[in-house]
């Protein structure tokens, strides 16, 4: 399986997650209205254990969360990618994505997306993914729609209803 390190879209260069991106993943994770829909802001030592796990998630799979810069002057737009995850005791490829406020409602989550699916069904050769938000995040939901994944159930997740939706190659 080919070990994606970097990429491009139309606007947005990805880089593999680095240890080295501490401190604009601390920027993000402790900004309350980005992490509003993910559980809450992020100390700098939750950080530290998010990177961790992902480095350790690409050692294990070939594959996990991109950090992507704006093309132009290469500031930190945000992360996403692909996870292994339990959900109700199934084993599933998520999609996640996460972006600075100042770059919501440009389109970007949704081109990030579409080169992450594409990279994931053609040359991971994944036969699904999967993505789920908390039923009140609408503009993840819509972003998932705009992506092709289909409604599939509302779910509790960490506590909280969520939706789950997939998406088949
Ligand atoms: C959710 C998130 C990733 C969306 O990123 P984005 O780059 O703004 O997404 P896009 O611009 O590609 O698409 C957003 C869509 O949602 C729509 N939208 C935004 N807010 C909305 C709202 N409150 N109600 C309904 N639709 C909404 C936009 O109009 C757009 O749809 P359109 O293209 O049909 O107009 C971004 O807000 C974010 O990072 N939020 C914090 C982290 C997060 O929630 N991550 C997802 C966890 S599952």
């Amino acid at each position: 399986m080919p070990l994606i390190e970097t990429f491009t879209t139309h606007s947005l260069l990805a880089e593999r997650l680095r240890f080295q991106h501490l401190t604009e993943l601390n920027r993000m994770h402790q900004n309350q209205q980005v992490m509003a829909t993910l559980g809450g802001v992020l100390s700098d030592e939750e950080t530290r254990l998010f990177i961790f796990n992902n480095l350790h998630h690409w050692q294990q799979y070939g594959f996990g969360l991109w950090v992507f810069r704006d093309k132009i002057n290469h500031q930190f737009v945000g992360r996403a990618g692909l996870r292994n995850t339990n959900v109700e005791g199934s084993n599933e490829v998520e999609l996640a994505y996460a972006l600075m406020a100042k770059f919501w409602g440009l389109g970007l989550a949704t081109e990030m997306g579409e080169k992450i699916l594409k990279i994931g069904f053609e040359l991971l050769n994944l036969r699904e993914v999967v993505c789920f938000t908390l039923t009140t995040n609408l503009a993840s939901q819509r972003v998932m729609e705009k992506l092709g994944f289909k409604y599939e159930r509302e779910f509790i997740y960490a506590n909280f209803p969520h939706l789950f939706y997939r998406l088949k190659a």
